[in-house]
């Protein structure tokens, strides 16, 4: 979607960090925000920002996990601007660490709920409506580097985020034909507020008490100043990845290296055996997907 200028984006989880980070970015496009979030204090200090600029902003609050409630977000944003064109799946939980089989069925469902079923609530409730409108759009939904390249003892946050990747290479697939597109955005370590968000979250979907979190100077990375980024800086390149109509928006080239190793070790398991070419002919559907040759080399950001 080259144009943004004018047309309205959906952003779960905006009201924060990286999705605070998108709507921004969107916003300096010319582009209506809807900023939809669990959290009203973070909605509302996110919309004050919105109005101090003059951005056209609208706050809801919405548990990504609802379904009915995702279909009335829908149509309160459509009463506010009209179509919807970008949808950003990016609303998401830190998970409970540690081996799959020491997690409880509890942390199980919950991860699959708010980081998969999420996601998968946003594209049937909000892809529809963009598709019927026919004036294009675009989908982004927030994956993470630990779907490319695992993070040890992050199980459930590596299975949930791998999961994302895959229902974003499946939409991207979906929608070859149509006017919109789809982008899987796997983002390196930002500065964020997602260790005390995924508490506040955890505690009101599962009725418990929010822990007190240790406020930390500086915010939760500000030992790792020089390596962890601002939100902006992932805002920016969300932008960037909608406009060019990237399949993949990734921020750090130093995961470049982590990933060719997995991918390598993907072709080394091949069986060194000749393939038949009667196979890809019969069936090229399996054998091909041409969502991939689509993807074109990404330039450095300029800052
Ligand atoms: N911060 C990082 O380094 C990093 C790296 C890779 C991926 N991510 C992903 O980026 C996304 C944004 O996280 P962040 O780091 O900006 O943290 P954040 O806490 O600043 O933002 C997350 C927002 O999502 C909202 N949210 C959580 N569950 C919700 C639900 N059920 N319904 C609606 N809103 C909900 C929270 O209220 C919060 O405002 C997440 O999906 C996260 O997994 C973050």
């Amino acid at each position: 979607m080259e144009i943004l200028k004018g047309k309205t984006a959906f952003i779960t989880g905006g009201a924060s960090g990286i999705g605070l980070g998108i709507a921004k970015a969107c916003a300096k496009e010319g582009m209506n925000v809807v900023i939809a979030d669990m959290r009203k204090s973070a909605i509302d200090e996110a919309v004050s920002i919105f109005k101090e600029n003059g951005w056209p902003v609208l706050g809801l609050e919405l548990n990504v996990t609802d379904r009915a409630a995702y279909i009335k977000a829908a149509d309160a944003a459509e009463a506010a601007f009209g179509h919807l064109h970008l949808l950003v799946n990016n609303a998401g939980i830190g998970c409970a660490g540690g081996p799959l089989w020491e997690v409880t069925d509890g942390e199980t469902d919950l991860a699959v709920s708010v980081n998969l079923i999420g996601v998968l609530n946003g594209i049937q409730t909000i892809v529809p409506r963009i598709i019927a409108h026919g004036e294009g759009g675009h989908i982004v939904s927030t994956a993470s580097k630990a779907a490319l390249i695992p993070v040890p003892g992050c199980g459930l946050y590596n299975v949930t985020k791998s999961a994302v990747l895959g229902v974003m290479l499946t939409l991207a697939m979906d929608l070859v034909g149509t006017n919109v597109g789809a982008s899987a955005f796997c983002p390196g370590g930002y500065n964020t507020n997602l260790g005390a968000s995924s508490m506040e979250v955890t505690a009101r979907l599962t009725g418990t008490e929010i822990p007190e979190m240790p406020k930390m100077e500086g915010g939760a990375f500000a030992a790792w100043d020089d390596l962890i980024r601002s939100p902006d800086d992932a805002g920016a390149r969300v932008v960037r990845g909608v406009k060019r109509g990237d399949l993949y928006i990734l921020t750090h080239a130093e995961f470049k290296e982590g990933y060719a190793e997995h991918a390598q070790a993907v072709l080394r398991a091949f069986p060194e055996e000749i393939p038949n070419p009667k196979y890809g002919q019969t069936f090229h559907l399996l054998t091909e997907n041409p969502i991939f040759n689509e993807q074109k080399q990404v330039p450095a950001l300029e800052k």
